[in-house]
């Protein structure tokens, strides 16, 4: 296959205060069909945002506990945004899949008849960072990027300590005493790359990324191969 570029999209760049960000993804939907036209695969995994938080915690309102069935609920959100992104993508003429792939296999079999791939979650018991992560492994890509709504990876959490240090380099061993063990911290917001995709990348030596993707030509040059500012998680 060509080169392949994959990326995560965090759900949460598709909504703005609850609302759905028309304008971030008619910009990105551009930013995608500009390199998507030179050649270069790219695979997109989208994330939940604000769809899944608000209809997980229906569910858990209604009184559902378990978490796998919490999951399900995540995935159908994740897969309705990736739809959405998807036909954003095609009306900017990008030759993207018809239908949303649930699964990294039948991905990676679009990828060789679109240029661009768009689906969301697989199955119960991880996030679509871990989903982006298998993809890359499928696809034979050599790297994956988060972009999410951070600047870069951090000691702890900036938005709660102001003291938090940004890396803008990292190995994959150091992402992983940050990030913690490879277990599901149950459906929802998590930490700022699943750590379940963190063993993934560390079993299969895929370098990792990640940006802001609210800074759009930080995405625009992560797409296009270039140096971007955000961390780069390198194997060793
Ligand atoms: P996200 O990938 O959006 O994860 O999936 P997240 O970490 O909660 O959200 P961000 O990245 O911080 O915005 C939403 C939820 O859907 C379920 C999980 O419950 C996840 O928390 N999910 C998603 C799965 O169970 N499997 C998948 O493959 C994808």
């Amino acid at each position: 296959m060509s080169q392949v570029v994959i990326v995560a999209l965090g759900g949460s760049l598709m909504y703005d205060n609850g609302e759905i960000n028309q304008e971030w993804i008619d910009s990105a939907s551009t930013i995608i069909s500009q390199t998507a036209s030179k050649g270069t695969k790219i695979g997109i995994v989208v994330g939940g945002g604000h769809l899944a938080r608000e209809n997980i915690a229906a569910a858990r309102k209604s009184g559902v506990t378990d978490t796998f069935d919490l999951d399900l609920v995540g995935i159908a959100a994740t897969r309705l945004n990736a739809a959405t992104f998807a036909a954003a993508l095609k009306s900017v003429g990008v030759d993207v899949s018809e239908n949303v792939p649930e699964t990294t296999a039948s991905a990676t079999e679009s990828l060789q008849n679109h240029d661009v791939v768009v689906m969301g979650g697989t199955i119960p018991g991880h996030t679509t960072d871990a989903v982006s992560i298998n993809l890359a492994v499928d696809s034979g890509a050599e790297r994956c990027t988060i972009v999410t709504n951070v600047d870069f990876v951090y000691d702890k959490a900036p938005q709660t300590n102001p003291d938090a240090i940004a890396f803008e380099e990292l190995t994959l061993a150091e992402l992983q005493s940050i990030v913690g063990p490879p277990e599901h911290r149950g459906a929802g917001p998590n930490v700022v790359i699943d750590p379940i995709g963190v063993q993934i990348a560390i079993d299969n030596s895929i370098e990792l990324a990640l940006l802001n993707g609210r800074e759009l030509e930080r995405l625009a040059k992560c797409i296009a191969g270039e140096t971007f500012r955000g961390t780069i998680i390198g194997v060793n």
